[in-house]
């Protein structure tokens, strides 16, 4: 195999189903070695993310380092976390669990990030799908980061498609936007999947049925009670998606675009984020490279992102269905 197309993955994360679903892919696929995880607040606090963490996959049977990331945003207040979308324990509330045999790492996420980046100079992609404190915490720690690491697919933002959280806001985006504004300037290979796309992919619980059918394993089992709940939230919100009784898979589209970016179409441009007022969160991309705006921000050297806004929806759920169908699982 061209080692170029193996992807070595520090994945940051709020587990979170969608979350679960995204570690879950990037578990089971053969192009993806997963190094590490960070965890963040966002869809349940972080002890609670670093537990998730650690519990999918120990269930998978697999032994991951997981390290415990930012428990608030940078600048503003912390918000309760969503119990209605992920449940109280972000899994859809499972009834049992195994008792956790592995700990945490004693780094931070930060350090996790810096460590990992500095052993492997250019080989290391970030794949972060949630509130982005860490990243920016790790670029205070290391500002060379963007020159240490392969590149960072994010998932969060919106360019046209309305947002989840404010008419204008994404939510992990809107959960610590100054991070993010860090993040979108920082000037690493920086890709943007956000509901532009995430709002494409429409995955039905009767597809998690058929995976832990196909399984019959405690993990694809807990995936598709996590999913049965978070359908739930997704299936009264939008009618399209409540007529699959299904759910966005926002968080896996990020690993679909690291190992198969022909599926999307792409502009590519400056992304700044909006940090106060009305437009908080917002993700404002430049879309015409020839036209400069003299105000502050848009400076020409403001680094581009490539913002993701089509995607082959079926190919991308096909290969979410068949990766997952794999022979990933252990015993
Ligand atoms: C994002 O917000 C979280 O609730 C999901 O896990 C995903 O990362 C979607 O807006
Ligand atoms: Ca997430």
């Amino acid at each position: 195999m061209n080692p170029r197309s193996r992807h070595r993955v520090i994945f940051d994360t709020d587990p979170g189903v969608d979350d679960a679903m995204a570690l879950y892919f990037a578990l089971a696929h053969p192009d993806i070695e997963l190094v590490g995880i960070t965890t963040t607040f966002g869809n349940v606090r972080v002890e609670q993310a670093v537990q998730n963490a650690l519990y999918l996959c120990q269930i998978a049977g697999r032994t991951v380092p997981v390290a415990r990331g930012l428990a608030s945003p940078w600048v503003k207040p912390g918000e309760a976390p969503p119990e209605h979308i992920h449940g109280a324990d972000g899994l859809g509330n499972l009834p049992s669990r195994q008792a956790l045999r592995a700990q945490a790492d004693p780094r931070s996420a930060a350090q996790f990030i810096v460590d990992a980046a500095r052993e492997r100079p250019g080989e290391i992609s970030l794949v972060a799908v949630g509130p982005l404190g860490n990243l920016a915490a790790a670029l205070k720690l290391e500002p060379a980061l963007p020159g240490l690491l392969r590149g960072v697919v994010l998932m969060g933002g919106t360019v046209l498609e309305p947002g989840n959280v404010s008419p204008v806001a994404e939510a992990n985006i809107w959960n610590d936007p100054h991070a993010a504004d860090i993040v979108f300037t920082a000037g690493w290979p920086l890709t943007m999947v956000g509901l532009d796309v995430t709002h494409r992919l429409i995955l039905p619980v009767t597809l998690f049925r058929e995976i832990a059918r196909h399984h019959q394993h405690l993990a694809t089992d807990t995936l598709l009670h996590a999913v049965d709940f978070y359908a739930h939230f997704y299936s009264q919100r939008f009618a399209h998606v409540g007529q699959v009784h299904g759910c966005f898979g926002h968080d896996v589209l990020a690993f679909i675009r690291l190992v198969a970016p022909g599926l999307f179409g792409t502009v590519n441009g400056p992304v700044r984020v909006a940090t106060e007022g009305p437009a908080a969160g917002q993700t404002i991309l430049k879309r015409l490279p020839e036209l400069h705006y003299p105000h502050p921000g848009w400076e020409p050297h403001v680094p581009c992102t490539e913002a993701c806004m089509s995607v082959d929806a079926t190919a991308a759920a096909d290969l979410f269905r068949q990766t997952l169908l794999g022979d990933w699982l252990t015993r």
